[in-house]
């Protein structure tokens, strides 16, 4: 099974949650590369199985970036890969899941597994830091393996 995730981060908390789903998706077998978007060309998704597009949540919407790059694409490019989509968010997780997933259907993608949206702060991982809590890893690294078991 060969990944690959693209993700926009600005402040660093989607690109650290992409880097705990691929650990997940990896502890599956999967053969994971992690790319931020501003990187990601066209050609990167071929001979990928499963595509998974991380974004924060930007007033409700996916980074403007990520929508420029899926729009991007062919209207088949997404055709015969199992596709997922998360996002992290600061208090509330928008439209951006299924506003992914919308494009992604329009691109080709027939097997989407339902994306996973979480609550990110600076505070909240200086939180987990201190107190040594390992919640948002393990959420994370679950929806990884959940990506590549379903
Ligand atoms: C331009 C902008 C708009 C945002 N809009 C929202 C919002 O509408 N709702 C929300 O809960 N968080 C919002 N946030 C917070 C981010 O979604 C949140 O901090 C996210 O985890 C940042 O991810 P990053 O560190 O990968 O950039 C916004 C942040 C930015 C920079």
């Amino acid at each position: 099974m060969n990944a690959l995730i693209i993700y926009y981060s600005l402040s660093g908390n989607t690109a650290q949650a992409a880097k705990y789903v691929a650990k997940g998706m990896e502890s599956e077998n999967a053969v994971v590369t992690t790319m931020n978007v501003n990187k990601a060309q066209i050609e990167d998704l071929n001979n990928k199985d499963i595509v998974v597009f991380g974004t924060p949540n930007h007033a409700g919407s996916p980074a403007m970036l990520l929508r420029k790059f899926l729009n991007s694409l062919s209207d088949t490019a997404l055709a015969g890969k199992k596709v997922s989509t998360f996002a992290t968010f600061l208090f509330w997780k928008g439209d951006v899941l299924t506003t992914i997933e919308e494009i992604a259907q329009d691109k080709g993608a027939t097997n989407i597994v339902p994306g996973y949206a979480r609550r990110t702060s600076f505070l909240l991982n200086l939180w987990s830091v201190i107190t040594g809590t390992t919640e948002d890893e393990e959420a994370w690294i679950a929806f990884g393996k959940q990506i590549a078991t379903s």
